[in-house]
């Protein structure tokens, strides 16, 4: 008994020293096995490229993370409660195919670390576009951003396996490609939407002041709509290079934005809107098109804005006709921060 036991008691000891150790790389290779059939699924179902990525790779690909290679940082909002709806809302994410969605290229897990690889987009964002210097801003080109932007979000709202709805929508979450046709990232904290009118209860309210919607900050709820309040802002922050984040001064009162906007357009003093960078270069009638297609995007009743199917009509057919826009509301709302604001 000695003689056979003493070698098993020696496994027993050293089993139970590398335990831990065992339990991890069965783990990480549980995690890789469900990785390729992962990959599998994508690349069969959405007929898309996807790669894994290794995480020695990509480490020396950004040079150990190093700022100096970084461009930006998204909000990658969620915390995922398991490695599962990490996985599905990987797959969901690498289903959107359209031409102005960032693409999803791979994914890279080890570990702790979770990646995303997305394609690069060497333009920057729209907000270096809107609020920088150096870029070329024609009215050609601000109006190709307008409808790229419009037809992705139709997209999500309308033609992706679930419609889903972005919930972010904001200049720095728009990137430029090479042609400057804009495309959206960061689908974070996008979620897939019950229905296109039944609003769906989130917990917490995110996204980024200035840019979500009324009834998403007052309420907890969000649809498609809000997301078309979003785009409204964006519009307005194209045309005006003035940023939503801020207030803007009319006789002697201060506005947000979309007010200032409503305000001008009422008194027909669109001109006064117009960003200075854009000079007398622009078809007045098309851009007074755009400025009331952003404000009826900007109601404050979710009912009254349009759908992203309705936005992207008007857009394209300059002979469709035009609703009025209702005055933006005038209650006051309390916000986290501490700044009370005007709406
Ligand atoms: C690929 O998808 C088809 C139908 O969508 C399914 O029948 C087939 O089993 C799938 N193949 C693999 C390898 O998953
Ligand atoms: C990478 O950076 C981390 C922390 O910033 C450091 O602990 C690690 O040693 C670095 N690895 C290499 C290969 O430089
Ligand atoms: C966009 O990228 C192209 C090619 O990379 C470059 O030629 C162009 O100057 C860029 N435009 C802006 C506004 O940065
Ligand atoms: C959302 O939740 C709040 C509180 O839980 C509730 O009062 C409200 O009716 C809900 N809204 C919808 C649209 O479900
Ligand atoms: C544009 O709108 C007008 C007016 O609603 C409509 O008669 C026309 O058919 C539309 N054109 C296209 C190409 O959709």
């Amino acid at each position: 008994i000695v003689i056979v036991g003493a070698p098993l008691l020696v496994l027993l000891i050293l089993g139970l020293l590398l335990r831990p150790y065992i339990v991890k790389k069965v783990r990480e290779s549980l995690l890789q096995r469900e990785l390729v059939t992962l990959k599998k699924e994508i690349v069969n179902e959405s007929d898309s490229r996807f790669s894994l990525f290794r995480f020695s790779k990509i480490r020396s690909a950004t040079n150990n993370f190093s700022d100096k290679n970084k461009l930006g940082e998204g909000g990658f909002g969620i915390v995922y409660k398991g490695f599962r709806e990490f996985m599905n809302e990987i797959k969901l994410i690498a289903s959107l195919q359209h031409k102005n969605l960032v693409r999803l290229l791979g994914c890279c897990i080890k570990s702790k670390e979770r990646i995303l690889v997305y394609e690069y987009m060497p333009n920057g964002s729209l907000e270096e576009f809107i609020f920088g210097v150096r870029a070329k801003k024609s009215w050609p080109v601000r109006r190709g951003i307008i409808e790229g932007i419009s037809e992705g979000l139709l997209y999500l709202h309308d033609y992706a396996h679930e419609c889903i709805v972005h919930r972010d929508m904001k200049p720095s979450n728009i990137l430029l490609d090479h042609e400057m046709n804009p495309k959206i990232s960061d689908f974070g904290i996008a979620r897939i939407c019950l229905s296109s009118v039944t609003e769906s209860n989130t917990t917490t309210a995110i996204g980024t002041f200035g840019y979500i919607a009324p009834e998403y900050y007052s309420q907890n709820v969000y649809s498609t709509r809000s997301d078309v309040f979003s785009f409204g802002i964006l519009v307005l922050e194209i045309i005006s290079g003035k940023s939503a984040v801020g207030s803007y001064q009319l006789s002697g009162r201060s506005y947000e934005l979309r007010k200032y906007a409503w305000q001008l357009w009422r008194e027909q003093r669109c001109d006064e809107l117009v960003d200075d960078s854009l000079g007398e270069e622009y078809p007045e009638m098309d851009l007074m098109r755009c400025i009331q297609i952003a404000l009826l995007c900007v109601q404050d009743s979710a009912e009254d804005r349009p759908a992203m199917r309705d936005v992207t009509m008007m857009l394209s057919n300059g002979s469709k006709r035009l609703l009025l826009p209702v005055k933006p509301g005038s209650c006051s709302v309390h916000i986290d921060v501490g700044t009370e604001i005007e709406l």
